[in-house]
């Protein structure tokens, strides 16, 4: 059995248990992973469905060129069927979303306008204003319009709402899923509601975003508005395809918890999904409580974590948002904190003397002590006085004489607590090479400088 191409094989995505990640949860918590749609993302649903509507009423004519706003996964679905159907597409997009987005859209042919994202939505520089004005001047162009286009939601009304009926055999009591359009959660509850109104439908909305006030209040608060970093989730503005009387309860999640949850749910259950999936399976940890045992909530992973690889799969780009704290400071650390000064050695044949002259001279208490330029020991202040007390002769003779053990070598990745560890009355410094081959000495007071630095 084949497919006629490659836009027969969207939907009919699996669903898979999730097991460690809820471990607190005593209901069964269902996967539906729609990373499997061609365009690795649920968005293919719609944006076929839209086209397809199109088509048939005619807004959509052979050869046209398909104008959109999207953060990209609409883009990728969009631009999929537009290959195959022969239509050209110019999307629009804000420069909050991954790069690799973008680059994907491209892939297929599309060209991709970048449009800032700090702008409100009537602003003719927003990613919504630009679309619609592209659509006035490109002739033969049709919007799909995902926020109002009812198209969208019917495509989740017609598939994935019944694949989950099916997939849970009816026994399915709760659906969770990230709201941005809200075509998918609306058109799934419309279709589950149908069957049984009992399903309780929970939409996942974002700090910054005006959906949860809104249901809960009746009020459309603009002081609830604000940048977020959350990816597809959440908005501005009331789309139309977000039916607030068929969605029950809106559960926000913080920027933080959505994308390190991203990442527990790859480390935890082998499932590599984008940031809104985060954000709902925060969300439903957050709303433990109100789930019990034999329940069977089915959370919606709407994307594939490919897209997210320079963000939330990335460690500098969460240290830099706070996301995760500094690790333990290394030696590394500690010398990039010292003022820039070449180590002070001194060869073993040199007179004790010599080495007391530049111990006063450089206001110094130790000095490694070398032989044709290896560090082969050490020689410290209480060394010589201990000596001097003995001998007073020994100001004439070498420093070999004296020298002791040399400080002990440490790697340069060597956290601060170990090298404290080492450092004692009897071994007052520690010697690093750094990534030059340079030696670097450590001493109480470097690592006491590094910390309050
Ligand atoms: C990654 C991702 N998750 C969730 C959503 C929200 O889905 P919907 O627009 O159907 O509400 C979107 C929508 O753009 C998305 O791109």
């Amino acid at each position: 059995m084949w497919y006629n191409n490659i836009l027969e094989t969207i939907g009919n995505t699996p669903m898979v248990k999730l097991n460690k990640i809820v471990k607190d949860i005593p209901a069964t918590v269902l996967a539906k992973i729609e990373t499997t749609n061609p365009g690795n993302s649920i968005k293919d649903r719609m944006a076929l469905k839209m086209i397809e509507d199109a088509e048939k009423s005619g807004k959509l004519k052979p050869g046209g060129t398909i104008i959109e706003g999207t953060s990209g996964n609409t883009g990728m679905g969009l631009a999929i069927a537009a290959v195959i159907k022969g239509y050209k597409c110019i999307f629009t997009s804000t420069d909050k979303q991954s790069k690799e987005k973008f680059d994907a859209l491209r892939a297929f042919g599309a060209e991709v306008i970048v449009c800032p994202t700090n702008v409100e939505p009537e602003d003719p520089r927003s990613y919504y204003s630009v679309s619609s004005r592209l659509e006035r001047e490109v002739p033969n162009s049709w919007k799909p319009n995902q926020y109002d286009n009812l198209s969208n939601s019917q495509a989740h009304y017609e598939q994935t709402g019944p694949e989950i009926w099916e997939q849970t055999e009816g026994k399915v009591t709760h659906v969770v899923a990230g709201v941005g359009t809200g075509g998918t959660l609306s058109g799934i509850a419309r279709f589950l509601k149908e069957k049984n109104p009992a399903i309780k439908i929970i939409g996942i909305d974002t700090y910054g975003s005006v959906f949860k006030k809104y249901k809960e209040t009746g009020e459309f608060d603009k002081n609830e508005i604000y940048p977020y970093i959350t990816e597809g989730i959440g908005e501005d503005f009331l789309p139309a395809n977000v039916d607030f009387n068929l969605i029950d309860h809106f559960e926000k999640v913080t920027d933080m918890d959505a994308a390190l949850m991203t990442r527990e749910i790859a480390r935890k259950e082998g499932i590599f999904a984008g940031n809104s999936t985060g954000s709902a399976i925060a969300g439903v940890l957050q709303m433990k409580d109100m789930f019990k045992e034999g329940d069977v909530v089915v959370v919606i992973f709407p994307d594939h974590g490919t897209r997210y690889l320079g963000k939330m799969y990335n460690d500098d780009w969460l240290r830099d948002r706070g996301f995760i704290k500094e690790e333990k400071l290394t030696a590394r650390h500690i010398i990039s904190k010292k003022e820039a000064q070449d180590i002070v050695t001194i060869d073993c044949e040199k007179t004790v003397l010599e080495a007391i002259n530049t111990i006063k001279s450089l206001n110094i208490s130790q000095i490694p002590v070398t032989q044709k330029g290896m560090v082969i020991g050490k020689i410290t202040e209480s060394d010589i006085l201990t000596s001097l007390m003995e001998n007073p002769g020994v100001k004439s003779q070498t420093v070999a004489s004296i020298s002791t053990a040399p400080f002990p070598f440490i790697d340069l990745n060597t956290a601060i607590d170990k090298i404290s560890a080492m450092i004692n009355k009897d071994n007052i410094a520690v010697l690093v090479e750094d990534d030059n081959g340079k030696i670097e000495i450590i001493t109480q007071y470097d690592i006491i400088n590094a910390i309050s630095a």
